[in-house]
């Protein structure tokens, strides 16, 4: 039996496991809307986060030292080492749990990938928040999925969404979370996959700098996935103070009308109301992204936006027909790497199996 004798002291030896697989799955943000930047180099966020059904495996089994493999779509971008999300979620999990006993050992983190990396869908978080629960499993820690949550939002901002799962508001940098009461509607997505990723800090900074330079020309917040025109930079979110002041970025706020759309259930009214403020900034930096966006409402979907940062383009389809055909016309029309049909709200991280 390989390493159970390293999963020191805590848990009776009834209780340990030998490989724990947990399943995470991706997210779209329904809505972000971004605040200025703050001290700590982060952005107070409004969004809302939306599970859905694409998902990354994470299995951990105790092993001589902490280490991380990892296969499938985009493997070979994924950082090893310490710098991989999961193994800085291992070890975080593990520096809180040490007090109890004389400590967890180490584990192999085994990622089976989905999710496409730097794609805007949290797939680095996903598989951090997966990390956690199977550990939290193998070592029958006992912590309780609010303590989890307590650490998962010092791993990365979306962890904390990704063991919580569904539709839920966020706040903070995205890590304060309140779900939300939706629903049993499944919405039908379509996510197009773009040639190319985003760097997250890198289209944050793009946005300071696309506000700084409209020097506070004004106009409300927020774009409607059917009203959007891609990439037009807009003022979204900047208030006016005077000529020469610098611009002031209003502080963000929920959007009650998707909030109301969410709660009917409706689909069309879902889809006139998504809204991405990080979306000028990253046409800005993947222009082509305009022309997939297009492509998509002009083939009939509901709305459309880009997940978080991009440049993965997400389309809100009327049902699963409808998402089938646009999918099949988002790939022959060319404007995409490739496509895939989703569904949401999904549930969180989840152990799929637990070996003992
Ligand atoms: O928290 P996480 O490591 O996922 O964030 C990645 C980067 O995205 C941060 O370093 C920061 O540049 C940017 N970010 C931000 N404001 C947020 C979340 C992320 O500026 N609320």
């Amino acid at each position: 039996m390989k390493g159970a004798g390293e999963v020191g002291g805590g848990p009776e030896a009834s209780e340990r496991k030998d490989m724990v697989t947990v399943r995470v799955p991706a997210k779209l943000n329904l809505q972000l809307a971004v605040g200025p930047p703050r001290a700590d180099g982060y952005h107070d966020l409004v969004t809302v986060f939306h599970a859905v059904s694409l998902y990354d495996q994470v299995q951990v089994e105790p092993a001589g030292r902490d280490g991380v493999t990892v296969t499938g779509e985009g493997a070979d971008q994924v950082p090893g080492g310490q710098d991989n999300l999961a193994l800085r979620a291992v070890t975080a999990l593990r520096a809180a749990v040490r007090d109890r006993g004389p400590g967890p050992g180490s584990v192999h983190v085994t990622i089976a990938k989905r999710i496409p990396v730097a794609a805007g869908l949290a797939g680095g978080s996903a598989d951090a928040a997966a990390a956690l629960v199977a550990c939290n499993e193998l070592w029958a820690t006992g912590l309780s999925q609010q303590q989890l949550g307590g650490i998962a939002a010092t791993v990365g901002s979306d962890v904390a969404f990704a063991l919580l799962g569904g539709t839920a508001v966020g706040r903070g940098r995205g890590e304060q979370l309140t779900p939300a009461l939706a629903p049993a509607t499944q919405y039908h997505w379509v996510l197009a996959f773009a040639d190319g990723q985003l760097s997250t800090p890198a289209v944050y900074a793009a946005l300071d700098r696309l506000r700084s330079s409209q020097g506070g020309s004004g106009g409300p917040r927020g774009s409607g996935g059917k009203g959007f025109p891609p990439g037009s930079g807009g003022s979204r979110g900047v208030a006016p103070r005077g000529n020469t002041a610098p611009p002031e970025v209003t502080p963000p706020a929920l959007d009650a009308a998707l909030m109301s759309a969410l709660r009917s259930g409706d689909a069309t009214r879902v889809g006139q109301r998504l809204s991405n403020d990080l979306q000028p900034a990253a046409v800005s930096l993947f222009p082509a992204l305009r022309k997939t966006l297009t492509a998509g409402l002009e083939l009939g979907a509901l709305g459309a936006l880009l997940a978080g940062s991009g440049p993965t383009c997400v389309f809100l389809a009327a049902n699963a027909e409808r998402a089938l055909e646009l999918a099949v016309s988002l790939s022959g029309a060319g404007v995409c790497r490739s496509v895939a049909r989703v569904s949401g709200p999904a549930p969180g991280a989840a152990v799929v199996s637990a070996d003992g």
